[in-house]
C-alpha cells in the first residue's frame, strides 16, 4: 500500500509553487501518493502564510482538527512562512506537530519527514540552484520561481523575515525549466518572485548581468511558448525600458500588477515603499499610453498607522484616476518583527473597516463600469479549467476570465471568444473562431 500525502496550501503563488516542489520531492523520492482526505493520510502538511494575523490564528485551530481526526500514526508537518517566523514555538503550542519547515527550506522536505520534532527555518539557506523533482498541478501553464526572498523593508511586511534576503535564480535554470514545460505541452509560464523586476540584483554565485527585462527577452525567444505572465513587479523598479518591453513584446501578457498599497505619499514614506503618489501615477500613465489594452491590478492596505482622512482620500483619488481592473484590499494587520507594529497613531478598527468597505464599493462601481464596455468584444482565450456546469473557462491575454459552453477538448487550446454576458468575476462568451 502506498503512503498517502495530504497538503493544504495557504498564502500566495510562491507558496503554491513551494507546495508543488514538496509534492514532487515526496512523490518521486519517498513514494507518496496524494489524497484529498487528511483522515486517511500518513503525512499531513500545512503550508502556511503569515502576511496577516488571521491565517496564523486559523493555523492552530486547523492543527487541532488534524490531530483529532488523523490516522493514529500519521505525521503532521507545518511548512511555509508561519513555520519560518514561529519556528519551535509551533511545537510548544501544538506538541503533536512532528516537524516545522520554513519557507526557505522547502528542498529539505524529504529529509525532515524522517525526523521527529525537527525545526528547519534558516532564512539564509540557499535553495536557488536546487534541482527539485517535478510536479505540476496544471499541464497547461507552469509557475517558475525566478527569485527567492525579498530585499525590501516595507515597514508593515513580515515576508523578508520569513523568506530571507533576495537571491535570483540563474537565468539558464529558468529558461531550461520554461523549455521543459513547453515540451510537455504548456503554452503559458508564470514567473514568480516578491519583486520580479528587481531580478538579477544578486545571484548566489558568479553570474552575468541579466535584469528582468533581459530575462523576459530571453524567455520570449522560446518558440512554442505563447504567453508569459509574472507577479509581483514593484512600482519602484518600473523603469521605461521595462514598460517598453512589456508593451511591445507580444508574448508578454498585457496585465500588470502594480501594488499601490497607499495613494498618499506620506503613508508610502512611512511604509518605506520607495515611491510617491506622483511616481506611481506617472508609471501608470506611461503604461496606459504605451499599452492601452493593458489591464492593471493592485494591492491596497487601509488603516495603516497614521492614515488620516486626507491620506485615504489620496488612495481613493488614485483608484479613480487609474480605474484598476482588479484590487486586492486589506485592513492593515500589525505583524511581529516589523517596524510598523511599534508605530503610534493606530487607526481605529471600525474606521479602518469602514474605509475598506468604502474602497471596495467604489471599486465595484469602477469594475461594473469597465466590464460593461467589454460586451461584444472578442478576445483570444487560453482555456485551462472545466466547470461542473458544462462550461470551460480561460483567460484573455489581458487577464479577463471568460467561460463558454464546452468540455475537455477546449483545454489547452486558444479560441477567439465574443463576450455575450457580463459578470463581476467571470464573463460569458461564445466561440467565434
Ligand atoms: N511583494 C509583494 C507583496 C507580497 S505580500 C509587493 O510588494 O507587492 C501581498 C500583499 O499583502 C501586499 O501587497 C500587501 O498589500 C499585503 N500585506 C502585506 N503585509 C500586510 C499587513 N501587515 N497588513 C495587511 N496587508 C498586508
Ligand atoms: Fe513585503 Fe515589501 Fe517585500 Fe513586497 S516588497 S514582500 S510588501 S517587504
Ligand atoms: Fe506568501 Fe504569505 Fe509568505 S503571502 S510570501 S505565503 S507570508
Amino acid at each position: 500500500m502506498s503512503k498517502l500525502l495530504f497538503i493544504e496550501t495557504l498564502g500566495c503563488a510562491m507558496n503554491s509553487r513551494d507546495t508543488e516542489h514538496m509534492i514532487a520531492e515526496l512523490t518521486e523520492k519517498e513514494g507518496f501518493v496524494m489524497t484529498n482526505d487528511f483522515k486517511v493520510a500518513d503525512l499531513i502538511l500545512i503550508n502556511t502564510c503569515s502576511v496577516r494575523e488571521r491565517p496564523v490564528h486559523k493555523l492552530f485551530s486547523e492543527l487541532g482538527g488534524f490531530n483529532k481526526h488523523k490516522k493514529p500514526h500519521a505525521k503532521i508537518g507545518v511548512c511555509g512562512c508561519t513555520a519560518s517566523h514561529l519556528g519551535k514555538e509551533i511545537i510548544k503550542r501544538a506538541p503533536y506537530v512532528n516537524f516545522v519547515l520554513g519557507a526557505r527550506n522547502v528542498s529539505k522536505i524529504s529529509e525532515i519527514i524522517h525526523k521527529d520534532k525537527a525545526v528547519e527555518i534558516d532564512i539564509n539557506y540557499d535553495d536557488s540552484e536546487f534541482a527539485f523533482k517535478d510536479f505540476r498541478s496544471s499541464p497547461f501553464k507552469g509557475f517558475i520561481n525566478i527569485s527567492m526572498g525579498c530585499d525590501k523593508s516595507c515597514t508593515y511586511c513580515i515576508v523578508p523575515k520569513t523568506r530571507g534576503d533576495e537571491i535570483s535564480i540563474p537565468d539558464a535554470l529558468i529558461i531550461n525549466e520554461a523549455k521543459r514545460l513547453v515540451s510537455i505541452g504548456a503554452k503559458e509560464i508564470f514567473l514568480l518572485g516578491q519583486n520580479v523586476n528587481n531580478y538579477g540584483r544578486r545571484f548566489s554565485g558568479e553570474h552575468e548581468d541579466v535584469n528582468f527585462t533581459e530575462l523576459l527577452r530571453r524567455l520570449s525567444k522560446i518558440e512554442e511558448l505563447e504567453r508569459i505572465r509574472f507577479t509581483s513587479p514593484h512600482p519602484f523598479h518600473m523603469d521605461d525600458e521595462f514598460i517598453e518591453e512589456f508593451s511591445s513584446n507580444p508574448k508578454i501578457c498585457k496585465s500588470m500588477h502594480m501594488p499601490l498599497q497607499s495613494g498618499s505619499t506620506k503613508v508610502l514614506k512611512d511604509m518605506k515603499r520607495g515611491y510617491s503618489k506622483e511616481w506611481f501615477l506617472n508609471r501608470v500613465n506611461k503604461l496606459k499610453t504605451m499599452c492601452p489594452e493593458a489591464t492593471i491590478s493592485t494591492d491596497i492596505i487601509v488603516g495603516f498607522p497614521g492614515e488620516s482622512d486626507e491620506d485615504f482620500e489620496d488612495t481613493l483619488d488614485v483608484m479613480k484616476t487609474v480605474e484598476f481592473d482588479q484590487i486586492f484590499s486589506f485592513k492593515y494587520s500589525p505583524r511581529p518583527e516589523t517596524e510598523a507594529q511599534y508605530f503610534k497613531n493606530v487607526v481605529d478598527e471600525e474606521l479602518a473597516s469602514s474605509r475598506l468597505t468604502f474602497l471596495q464599493s467604489l471599486h465595484n462601481e469602477i469594475m461594473d463600469k469597465n466590464n460593461a464596455k467589454l460586451l461584444g468584444n472578442t478576445y483570444r482565450v487560453y482555456f485551462e479549467d472545466l466547470h461542473s456546469d458544462g462550461h470551460a473557462a480561460g483567460r484573455s491575454d489581458n487577464n479577463i476570465v471568460v467561460k463558454v459552453k464546452g468540455s475537455e477538448e477546449l483545454l489547452g487550446q486558444f479560441r477567439d471568444v465574443k463576450i455575450t454576458a457580463i459578470g463581476r468575476t467571470i464573463l460569458t462568451g461564445e466561440i467565434v473562431a
